[in-house]
């Protein structure tokens, strides 16, 4: 027993680790239920009882031992996983801070309001849940318009015609709020998110972005439109980007046109953005329509207008050459982050 004991003490003292698992084998090895310790205390009962007094303090000292050594050990490897929480190393370099970006749609859209208020154009807004009035009537929509059919329009509320509420299909709407509210002149610009009841592809969205413009004062003419849209497209697109109008129609304004801009990627040469024809539209403008004056209570002899409007996410694609309307939409960073700008 007494040989035992001394292997012990000598495998005990030169024991070291700084494993909290093998510091738990040596806690079961010497100090468990089913440890050497207790086979120690098994072997004293067998010891003669004159051998006892001696044994049992060398036992007992043994195991003082082994329940000191798994203490130390137990200690230095607790303070040492709190130093790392209590005393942080402030050597050690700091975790990265990555800053977020602009949204693609909202670079556009700022460029865009950026330009027109060079050109003394204000921001308007209003809401996105329109009713029938200033999505649709007070715009000359006749009666029984396509836009107004199902397939166009979310309806929230369908009944009548005059009563239906909807998400707003374009925000033109705004214009016809800012008329109501105030006295020409107008100078102002509509940014803002519109609905569509189209099925999702790369090519088209159940929502998307616009900027629509308005202009109403005395003696305005056709050709202060062309020439305020000539000087956007000069802006954002560059010097010596090429403009033409196309007779359109639109049931708010008279005349209607569509505006083409040379293709910014091939330059007019022909290329898949402009399929090949090396023009591409960008908008619709026209001169207000006097119905749409008169319905929003200003005076048609006295006052005209011209009016425009875009989708931002086209006027992006030019810009960045974005093949799938649906990035715009799914928040992927990868996307995202490819548009990292100064944020101020
Ligand atoms: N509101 C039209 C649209 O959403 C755009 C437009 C605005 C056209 C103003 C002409 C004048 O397509």
């Amino acid at each position: 027993m007494q040989d035992k004991i001394n292997q012990y003490t000598a495998d005990i003292n030169a024991f070291i680790t700084t494993q909290a698992d093998e510091l738990e084998a040596f806690r079961i090895k010497y100090l468990g239920t089913k440890g050497l310790i207790k086979d120690l205390f098994e072997d004293f009962k067998t010891v003669s009882p004159e051998e006892k007094r001696v044994f049992g303090k060398v036992l007992n000292e043994f195991k003082q031992l082994a329940e000191a050594k798994y203490n130390e050990l137990k200690e230095s490897l607790g303070t040492e996983t709190g130093s790392t929480k209590s005393e942080a190393d402030l050597t050690l370099p700091g975790e990265g801070f990555e800053l977020g970006s602009r949204h693609p749609l909202s670079l556009i859209r700022n460029e865009i309001i950026d330009i027109f208020k060079r050109l003394g154009f204000v921001v308007a807004e209003g809401p996105e849940i329109e009713d029938d009035w200033h999505n649709f009537s007070a715009l000359n929509f006749p009666e029984e318009h396509p836009a107004r059919d199902m397939q166009d329009t979310f309806f929230i509320k369908k009944n009548s015609g005059k009563d239906d509420i909807a998400l707003r299909t374009h925000t033109s709407s705004v214009q016809v709020r800012m008329m109501e509210a105030g006295k020409p002149p107008f100078r102002a610009i509509m940014p803002g998110r519109v609905y569509r009841n189209e099925a999702i592809s790369a090519r088209a969205h159940c929502f998307f972005h616009q900027v629509e413009g308005l202009y109403i004062d005395e003696n305005v003419s056709f050709s202060d439109l062309k020439q305020t849209l000539y000087h956007f497209v000069q802006e954002l697109y560059g010097d010596g980007t090429q403009v033409r109008f196309r007779p359109s129609y639109f049931p708010f304004t008279e005349p209607s046109a569509e505006m083409d801009i040379s293709c910014t990627i091939c330059k007019g040469a022909g290329c898949n953005m402009c399929k090949h024809t090396g023009w591409v539209e960008i908008l619709g403008c026209g001169m207000v329509d006097p119905n749409v004056l008169e319905n929003c209570g200003i005076d048609s002899k006295k006052f005209t207008g011209f009016a425009f409007g875009m989708g931002i996410e086209r006027i992006a694609n030019l810009k960045y050459v974005i093949r799938d309307l649906r990035l715009f939409s799914e928040n992927d960073v990868r996307f995202l982050n490819q548009f990292q700008t100064e944020i101020v």
